[in-house]
């Protein structure tokens, strides 16, 4: 089988909807490299859009996995307890920020998690109010998409949207309108977001405001600290939650296990999925104790949620990113990376805002203007990182940024070829452009 074959039967029998970026069937992966159907070798820095942080078939998860399935595959938390659930609750209790008492639900999905925190943040405050930003992804289920603040593709056509949802605007420093930096910026912005609460909403109708500390599908925006913290002392003013949707920037991806741990800050809800399993559909919900005992009994559940494959998958996850010392390494990996493209910058302006936190960073790129997207121009990198062989992928509310997402477990030259191929790539597609008249 060629990948253009798999390519034709999939026109034939996949639904339209399910977009594949690359057209390129894997048949293979270890670590940082993925193989095709035709044989053709690519470095992995999509690493299936955060969710191999560890490296693709690492020795550690796939004799985790293999053991659990031999032992057995499943009975459902809800039939009985296996172990491996209570244990995975106990690990994410010491690594979830902050220091208060945690609880632990596990569901499928990165949307799932969201969806119960949801309905946790609900029960738990008596409130209905759920505050969003602009540039959010949560998710495809309906209150993840209502949640969600890109429309095309992932909201026209699915109303009704779920009702109580309000949104304010995320501090997205690079194209704010306030003409502010730092600090004087995020004060205008939770500015604005008290303003939307206290004459749209009502102080005491909000239940949660839900963030993602680095705007994952928005465009790999990092919320600024101060922001952060305005937001937590306000919510604690008003006596609403924070939930914190660590589904994609979690897990060791920017250096620390979860993005908010950069600033001390400890939020009363954290959703995580992607990499939590490596590869095994697992989120979890993982809260303040006071937050998720709110809910009473049988109230939550999820047939598969917790599977003991996945949980085996997530321990064993767990075990490689403190062994190996992988959050020092996400950071050294990350610093490489804002340092190799921020002088690249310098030489080509159109590569507008370098930004991120640990190893997620994206790379903004505008039209000669200095400020216009330049969706097309990212799509022709990403087309010639591919033919060069690599994988990276776009992101963005507005499609000009391209994410980095490379394994935080990588060798040094791994990690140079990437980053050769991208400044190659890069250039060429720069030089490509037509010259204005
Ligand atoms: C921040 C964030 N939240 C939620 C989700 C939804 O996760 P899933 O696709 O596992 O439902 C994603 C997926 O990209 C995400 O990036």
């Amino acid at each position: 089988m060629s990948n253009r074959s798999i390519a034709e039967r999939r026109r034939m029998a996949v639904a339209r909807a399910a977009l594949s970026v690359h057209p390129i069937s894997p048949t293979r992966a270890a670590g940082a490299y993925v193989w095709d159907a035709d044989g053709k070798r690519y470095l992995d820095w999509t690493v299936g859009i955060a969710v191999m942080n560890v490296g693709h078939s690492h020795p550690r998860v796939v004799e985790a996995v293999q053991r659990q399935v031999a032992e057995f595959q499943h009975l459902c938390f809800a039939v009985g307890m296996h172990e491996s659930y209570v244990t995975l609750a106990e690990r994410l209790a010491t690594i979830a920020p902050g220091p208060s008492p945690k609880r632990t639900f596990l569901v499928n999905s990165g949307a799932e998690a969201v969806e119960n925190a949801v309905k946790i943040a609900r029960v738990a405050t008596g409130r209905q109010g759920i505050v969003a930003f602009t540039h959010a992804f949560h998710g495809r289920t309906h209150m993840a998409l209502s949640l969600t603040g890109k429309a095309d593709p992932y909201k026209a056509g699915f109303a009704p949207r779920a009702a109580e949802v309000y949104r304010a605007h995320y501090p997205y420093l690079y194209r704010n309108p306030f003409g502010l930096h730092g600090d004087a910026a995020s004060d205008a912005y939770l500015h604005q977001l008290q303003d939307l609460v206290e004459t749209t909403i009502g102080a005491g109708e909000v239940a949660a405001f839900i963030l993602e500390p680095v705007a994952g599908e928005g465009g790999f925006i990092p919320a600024p600290a101060a922001f952060l913290r305005g937001l937590r002392v306000y919510a604690d003013r008003i006596g609403a939650l924070w939930i914190d949707d660590e589904v994609q920037a979690g897990m060791g991806r920017t250096g620390r296990w979860w993005a908010v741990d950069h600033y001390g800050l400890e939020p009363d809800l954290v959703a995580t999925a992607k990499s939590l399993a490596s590869g095994f559909p697992l989120g979890a919900v993982v809260g303040r104790a006071e937050v998720m005992d709110a809910v009473g009994p049988g109230m939550l559940g999820s047939t598969f949620g917790g599977n003991p494959a996945a949980c085996a998958a997530a321990l064993a996850t767990i075990d490689v990113i403190e062994e190996e010392g992988l959050l020092a390494r996400s950071q050294v990996i990350g610093a490489a990376l804002s340092r190799r493209f921020r002088a690249l910058q310098a030489r080509a302006p159109r590569l507008g805002d370098v930004r991120g936190l640990g190893a997620m960073v994206g790379l903004e790129f505008v039209t000669d203007d200095g400020h216009t997207p330049d969706p097309t121009l990212v799509q022709q990198i990403v087309a010639d990182c591919r033919a060069n062989g690599m994988l990276v992928l776009p992101t963005g509310t507005y499609g000009n940024v391209i994410r980095l997402l490379p394994p935080i477990r990588m060798s040094d030259d791994e990690l140079e070829e990437g980053i050769a191929t991208l400044e190659a790539a890069i250039s060429t597609a720069l030089a490509r452009e037509p010259v204005p008249a």
